[in-house]
């Protein structure tokens, strides 16, 4: 499995990274099973997948548990990256985030420790975060500062208080908003691209004809690129993407993640699985190449959808979803109340 470094940090990272969301069991419907993400993790790490994402808010942090239990005994093999909980900002709860996710983990110390969402309204306020991630850092309880779903005004002032070694942006065939200007600056200054999203939760693998409907709560459900205003150029999308994939013997998502793979300044795609079969079919997008052709094949019909879609999707949007600002401040207290709750019943 082919290694990139992650920024400045002196770690290198797989290519291929499995993304632990789904292991939190909830919001990806009924069929996700401890034991499948466990193995399914263990499967990756044998493989040679070093890199594993999770995040406080997962499943109320039962992902960060599950990564916990499956490192255990392969603990230097792996590069751990976490979030610290969606909404949080003030001292005493980016402190408390830390901890609980290193005791979730089971671990000393977490090698990439990432803000989940920027503050939009307050940039002070994720100034002040990064600023306790270097001390973190310093304490050596991380080894590596991460952001997600930033712009590059929100890094340009946050690398003034902070060292920051990665970004975590959506970024697929479906979504390409990165490209524009996070991607260069990322090339510019050295920074990890970790791309989140990469099978565009599913669709690029091509187990979806035609309108889906998710229940209440689920991730997907206010995933803009499974809207019904969205749903066809999604699929004609995945209609070439399948082409180019019969025609190499290939799957679906293999091609997607290796289109992502191929992309000037991505370090890795960091790819949701449930179960070994699917971490096998997806470790696939390692290891060849897609050609000049087919690159240009996948990026003529994905610049068509995109660039339809931006007249009907705010611009401002990092992230592909339709959710409530996580800092707004009804929202926030929520999202406080229920961390308490669930930290005091565990
Ligand atoms: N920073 C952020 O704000 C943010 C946001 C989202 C994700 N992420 C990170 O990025 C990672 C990946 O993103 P994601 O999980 O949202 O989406 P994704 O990687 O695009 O899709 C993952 C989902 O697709 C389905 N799938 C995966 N492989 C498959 C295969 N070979 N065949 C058929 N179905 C397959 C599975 O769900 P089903 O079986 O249910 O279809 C799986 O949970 C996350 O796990 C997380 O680490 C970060």
């Amino acid at each position: 499995m082919e290694r990139r470094p992650l920024g400045e940090s002196g770690l290198d990272v797989s290519t291929v990274a499995l993304g632990c969301f789904a292991m939190g069991g909830k919001k990806w419907g009924g069929d996700v099973r401890d034991e499948d993400s466990i193995d399914a993790i263990r499967l990756a790490i044998d493989r040679g997948v070093n890199l594993l994402d999770t995040a406080a808010s997962y499943g109320a942090g039962h992902s960060e548990r599950i990564v916990g239990r499956a490192v255990r005994g392969s603990r230097e093999k792996v590069v751990l990256a976490s979030k610290i909980m969606v909404g949080f900002q003030d001292e005493d709860e980016v402190r408390m985030s830390l901890e609980d996710s290193l005791r979730k983990l089971d671990v000393d110390c977490i090698d990439l420790y990432q803000v989940h969402v920027p503050n939009r309204a307050d940039m002070d306020a994720n100034l002040r975060v990064l600023e306790q991630m270097e001390r973190f850092r310093g304490e050596g309880r991380i080894r590596a500062i991460g952001v997600s779903n930033f712009s590059t005004e929100q890094l340009d002032r946050g690398r003034q208080v902070a060292r920051i070694d990665s970004v975590q942006p959506p970024y697929s065939l479906l979504w390409r908003h990165v490209e524009m200007e996070l991607l260069p600056y990322c090339r510019r200054h050295g920074i990890a691209v970790l791309a989140y999203s990469p099978l565009g939760q599913g669709m690029l693998t091509g187990k979806y004809s035609g309108a889906v409907s998710f229940p209440e709560g689920d991730a997907r459900r206010p995933n803009l690129l499974f809207h019904p205003d969205n749903l066809d150029d999604s699929l004609a999308v995945v209609d070439v993407v399948s082409r180019i994939a019969r025609a190499r013997s290939r799957t679906t998502a293999q091609v997607a993640v290796r289109w992502v793979l191929q992309q000037a300044g991505v370090t890795s795609a960091l790819v949701g699985g449930k179960r070994p079969e699917q971490v096998e079919e997806n470790l696939g997008g390692d290891g060849w190449a897609l050609s000049e052709d087919e690159l240009q094949q996948l990026n003529r019909i994905s610049q068509q959808v995109h660039e339809r879609r931006t007249t009907t999707v705010p611009e401002n949007l990092m992230i592909w979803q339709d959710v409530p600002d996580p800092f707004d401040e009804p929202v926030r207290s929520r999202i406080r109340e229920q961390y308490l709750e669930s930290r005091a019943v565990t």
